[in-house]
């Protein structure tokens, strides 16, 4: 067991910035790709607020097929082509989407997201898995939750 003591109603800069260095305490030295995702999806719902799905999906055969999550059960493969998640995974870019009915193409694995956060994972320059986060509330995420994930995603590059 694992007990860490992040306080979630802590400034976002603070609760990121221990979020990562549990997050390296939890992966460091662990070879295991599905391990680690599945210990950070379970860091990332424990202490950011007011989700109601997080985890991963990986690129596999050219299209993201599901990880590692916590929340209901997913929509298992998404072409690139489709989606938050696809577009990220596309562009290689942060997608931070305020009102995912507004998104062209958002696929509602559950109807209770209102906004979502989707940042790449990168090994090398190529894009190897996407870190996706709902939120049930419109408007949850800004630029700090963005660089809070991204941090995180620089972090798992080679431990995934
Ligand atoms: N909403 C995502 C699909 C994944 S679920 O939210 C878990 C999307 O549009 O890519």
């Amino acid at each position: 067991m694992y007990a860490f003591d992040i306080a979630t109603d802590a400034p976002k800069a603070e609760l990121y910035a221990e979020l990562l260095k549990a997050a390296d305490a939890l992966t460091a030295g662990e070879a295991d790709g599905i391990a680690n995702m599945a210990n950070i999806s379970a860091l990332i719902w424990q202490f950011v607020p007011e989700l109601n799905w997080v985890g991963f999906y990986r690129m596999v055969g050219g299209e993201l097929v599901l990880g590692p999550f916590q929340g209901k059960s997913a929509c298992i493969r998404i072409p690139l082509t489709k989606g938050v998640c696809g577009a990220a995974a596309r562009t290689g870019e942060t997608q931070l989407v305020e009102d995912v009915h507004a998104f062209p193409g958002h696929i509602a694995c559950d109807a209770a997201s209102r906004s979502e956060l989707v940042v790449p994972v990168k090994r090398d320059g190529v894009v190897i898995a996407v870190i996706d986060l709902d939120s049930p509330l419109p408007a949850r995420f800004d630029a700090e939750d963005a660089k809070g994930i991204e941090a995180l995603a620089n972090l798992l590059s080679d431990r995934i």
